[in-house]
């Protein structure tokens, strides 16, 4: 028996990003957008990781998965059936920002695309589910991109503000929960997919990049406010992606230059949404990196007053620090740093698996914000296999969730406010960081396959059916 209960209105779900499975990435007037020039393959990861990428297209050389997608766009009545039949109480989705504004800049939205939401929205409905909407998630206009520099140009507040605000005005009475920029502070150690800018050098990625964070709070902050004040019932989170870091062991040189990387890349987003003021570890850093932000008169009482009303996080994994790493060391751990923890098994993409850091996390968060937490993204990328008789056993992603899933049990026994789950990738579809259809996240497998070739057929595996138990029984039974 447990010694844990889950809320009883707790929000069960799955999540998705409009680029990873929409797919139909020129119709409905839609622009092309960051994730539209990004190369299918673990190439990717060179694009992501290296300065200079030129965001053009070359398919002589690369194939380009986002734009087929698992053609979401033209079958979401047969996936939103099943998320319906799996017992959903909630989805987790993103708007194309280029489906609505397709260059970003134009000052009249493209109503094909706000139509096309609206008929998600509205077989949402049909089965009860509340959707969650994430307003930017790795899917910048490309023109902003390309004509602008991305988020280092203050001018994109202006565009973002103007596309929110639209969503708020159509959606009103459509959707409750908001989420501003995914994952907003993966940008310190990867700024490509949150700022869409590929940094020139390795000098300039800090400032860029903390200059565009603050610009990217700014915009959130407004968001925020509109939202308040055009749907007064709405929740509107932040969204991070949490990887508690430990130190390697308990030498006290080691303990505090963790303490530093858990600030860095856990906390100072979080600090800046959450309390509405950069937080006081941030000067020296600054002073330290040769970082000068342009802060404009009025920016930091936008901030304050556009602070969030909830946390929302993605967790995947912990990190493990040490002060000096040996070249050896360097890029041993997580695809986000650190060197290897010898207490943890990896999935085959290298991320270590750490059920226990989801609840360290949890109380982290809780214990420094006291604001309600929202798991949002969690999940094995694994690879799955058909058996001869077309069933897909897929336990390993069974008992990675259920021990999340126990982790967060754990985490609300000790006291934390957590509003709901949503599993990410639960159907499958292309991976963000390598563009791989053969990284599967979903409870719904989806026939495609990384060359690109599929009927796109949708089988559910072994998971979903847990999934749904999981659901039914408020998350007694796993
Ligand atoms: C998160 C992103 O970082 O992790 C998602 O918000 C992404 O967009 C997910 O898909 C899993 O990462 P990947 O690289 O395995 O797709």
């Amino acid at each position: 028996m447990a010694n844990y209960k889950f809320p009883k209105d707790f929000l069960w779900g799955g999540a998705t990003a409009a680029n990873q499975l929409e797919g139909a990435y020129l119709e409905g007037g839609k622009g092309m957008n960051l994730a539209d020039v990004m190369p299918g393959g673990k190439v990717r990861l060179d694009v992501i990781g290296k300065p200079g990428f030129d965001f053009k297209i070359d398919h002589e050389k690369y194939v380009y998965p986002n734009h087929e997608g698992i053609d979401f766009y033209h079958r979401y009545k047969e996936d939103i059936a099943l998320f319906a039949e799996m017992g959903f109480k909630t989805y987790r989705m993103s708007i194309a920002w280029s489906r609505i504004f397709p260059k970003g800049t134009e000052s009249e939205p493209n109503e094909e695309g706000l139509a096309f939401y609206d008929r998600v929205f509205d077989e949402l409905k049909k089965y009860n589910i509340e959707p969650v909407v994430t307003i930017s998630h790795y899917e910048t206009p490309l023109h902003l991109i390309t004509e602008y520099g991305g988020w280092r140009n203050r001018e994109l507040i202006g565009f973002f503000e103007r596309y929110a605000t639209t969503l708020f005005e159509r959606y009103q009475n459509k959707v409750k929960y908001w989420l501003t920029f995914n994952e907003i502070n993966g940008a310190t150690h990867i700024p490509l997919l949150g700022l869409g800018f590929s940094p020139e050098t390795e000098e300039t990625k800090l400032q860029d990049s903390f200059q565009g964070l603050h610009h990217q709070f700014v915009a959130s902050a407004l968001a925020v406010k509109a939202a308040h004040k055009i749907i007064p019932e709405s929740q509107i989170g932040c969204m991070l992606v949490y990887a508690p870091t430990y130190s390697t062991d308990c030498d006290p040189q080691n303990v505090m230059h963790s303490l530093q990387e858990q600030r860095i890349f856990n906390n100072y987003c979080g600090d800046v949404q959450v309390r509405g003021a950069y937080p006081a570890f941030s000067d020296r850093y600054f002073k330290e990196n040769n970082i000068s932000l342009d802060i404009k008169e009025g920016d930091l009482d936008v901030i304050k007053e556009g602070t969030v009303d909830f946390i929302s996080l993605s967790y995947y994994m912990s990190r493990t620090e040490k002060k000096d790493k040996t070249p050896e060391e360097i890029g041993q751990g997580n695809l986000i740093g650190g060197v290897k923890n010898p207490f943890l098994k990896a999935s085959d993409w290298g991320w270590e698996i750490d059920p226990t850091g989801l609840r360290i996390a949890l109380n982290q968060l809780y214990d420094r914000y006291q604001k309600p937490l929202f798991v949002v993204e969690n999940g094995l990328g694994a690879y799955d296999k058909i058996e001869d008789d077309g069933s897909i056993i897929d336990e390993y992603r069974i008992d990675y969730l259920r021990s999340h899933i126990d982790a967060m049990g754990e985490a609300i026994a000790d006291g934390v406010e957590l509003m709901g789950y949503t599993p990410w990738g639960c159907i499958d579809l292309v991976s963000a960081s390598t563009g791989e259809m053969s990284k599967r996240y979903g409870f719904i497998y989806v026939d495609k396959q990384d060359d690109g070739s599929g009927t796109l057929e949708r089988k559910k595996k072994k998971s979903f059916f847990w999934y749904q138990n999981v659901i039914t029984t408020n998350g007694e039974e796993l």
